[in-house]
């Protein structure tokens, strides 16, 4: 591989507050839906998660000795703001987070909602409620107020995409299509309207959004699944961050909302602010393809990579050409390098890659390693191909795979873990919560020492 990447390349890693804090009842935090939602059998609640918020310090060093450039994570709505009123204590952890970070010379990436609203505004209508914009822009300019002298790197809402599609797997949302797109809407302008505060606030850094995408292959050449991966990759994707980048709705995505009478209400001013609020790059969670065939009637299963079916337009399909990784996720490196230009030259502003990575089921041994060959595989295959989509043309700010550190999985608790540190505990049982560095941590230590040239420049 030859070596593309530029000087400042922003090799990072990430996590989300509710998935790694813990705390999630100390210190003036409220309580968030991911605190009361249902837990699926066998798998942990995220009361301890990995206890970071206790062990930010110890976990900082660690990821200072693993050479990262940046740590993407969320800052919790609800330790922050927990009953709309600001939490000084939840203001100070982060304040000595983001202290902590930036004396370790890892430049902090904030994502300012991750999944978890506060409950108070859940009781209230959530999404659905127009009032929630207004809370949420609220929420951000405090944040902006306190933060972002440190921060040079915003994103406003993990992967919208994600909660509008498959909102029921990741439990932020069990409603109708219609309730979900009137939802999705609202936070389109709740984005758009924060990023207009930051504009005009004249606060340094960039903003943009974090959806989850995945370029869509058609199933066959046919022209019936060219047009069913079209609509597909139109609702899936392009809706989101046409809203982002352009300030409107894309025409494909709308007119299959309309068809299954999921359209929202959008009003005059609702308009203009989304086209007041574009985002100044993208930040975008990938973990694979997906793929489609035209719509015919068959269960499916769902699950927030796998996918569904919207009669009358696409089908997801599985595509026979990609391995699966244990937990049933394609694996798809090449899918990361088309996914890149797809984006890259439908948009032509900057990119910054906030996840991607595998879950798996890894073992501590006795002597405290953790043998991660498959986790190296995976990011190095990736690695490999963002190097040539940079070749390509895309411009990429940085790379921050999932996760700096194990954490708990969104629906599939602690079994399935994705860091380059391990967190002695399980889904039963809290043992005692140290640390172990795998095996990837230390390659991704030296792959990021060497600029991203990696082993394989010495092969
Ligand atoms: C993304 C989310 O969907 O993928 C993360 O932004 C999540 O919160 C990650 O953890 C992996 O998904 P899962 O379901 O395996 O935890």
């Amino acid at each position: 591989m030859t070596n593309k990447f530029p000087k400042n390349f922003l090799w990072g890693a990430s996590t989300s507050a509710y998935q790694v804090e813990g705390a999630w009842n100390e210190g003036g935090k409220g309580p968030s839906v991911q605190d009361v939602k249902e837990i699926p059998q066998g798998t942990t609640d995220f009361k301890v998660a990995s206890d970071h918020f206790h062990r930010f310090e110890e976990d900082v060093i660690l990821f200072k000795e693993l050479g990262l450039k940046a740590y993407r994570f969320s800052i919790s709505w609800s330790r922050v703001m927990p009953d709309g009123v600001v939490n000084p204590e939840g203001i100070a952890f982060y304040k000595k987070l983001i202290k902590l970070l930036c004396e370790n010379e890892i430049q902090p990436v904030v994502t300012v909602f991750h999944f978890d609203l506060p409950l108070y505004i859940s009781e209230k209508g959530g999404w659905e409620n127009r009032e929630t914009i207004q809370e949420f822009s609220r929420y951000c300019q405090v944040l902006f107020d306190h933060f972002a002298q440190d921060v040079p790197l915003w994103q406003t809402i993990n992967e919208q995409n994600v909660m509008a599609l498959a909102g029921s797997v990741i439990g932020t949302s069990q409603k109708s299509m219609k309730e979900k797109f009137q939802e999705n809407h609202h936070m389109l302008v709740a984005q758009a309207m924060v990023t207009k505060i930051f504009h005009e606030g004249n606060y340094q850094g960039k903003i943009g959004p974090a959806p989850n995408i995945a370029s869509v292959y058609p199933a066959s050449n046919s022209p019936a699944d060219q047009m069913a991966a079209l609509n597909m990759s139109a609702l899936r994707n392009w809706l989101f961050l046409d809203v982002a980048v352009f300030g409107k709705y894309n025409h494909n995505a709308w007119h299959i909302l309309e068809s299954i009478d999921a359209a929202p209400e959008v009003t005059r001013e609702d308009e203009e602010i989304l086209s007041q609020g574009t985002c100044d790059y993208i930040a975008f969670n990938y973990y694979n393809t997906m793929t489609v065939g035209s719509y015919f009637d068959k269960e499916n299963k769902l699950d927030q990579q796998s996918g569904f079916g919207i009669p009358g337009f696409f089908q997801t399909m599985e595509n026979k050409n990609l391995p699966l990784t244990e937990f049933g996720w394609p694996i798809d490196p090449e899918g990361f390098r088309f996914t890149l230009n797809d984006i890259y030259s439908r948009y032509r502003i900057p990119l910054l890659i906030t996840e991607n990575g595998i879950g798996a089921n890894d073992t501590l041994t006795e002597e405290g390693l953790v043998h991660d060959q498959y986790r190296i595989d995976y990011l190095k295959e990736h690695i490999e191909q963002m190097a040539l989509a940079i070749e390509d043309g895309v411009e990429v700010l940085g790379y921050c795979p999932w996760s700096a550190i194990d954490l708990v999985s969104t629906h599939e608790g602690m079994v399935k873990r994705y860091g380059f540190i391990y967190v002695n505990r399980t889904d039963e049982d809290l043992l005692n919560l140290a640390r172990y560095k795998k095996d990837s941590f230390y390659w991704y230590q030296e792959l990021i020492s060497k600029n991203g040239a990696g082993e394989s420049d010495e092969n």
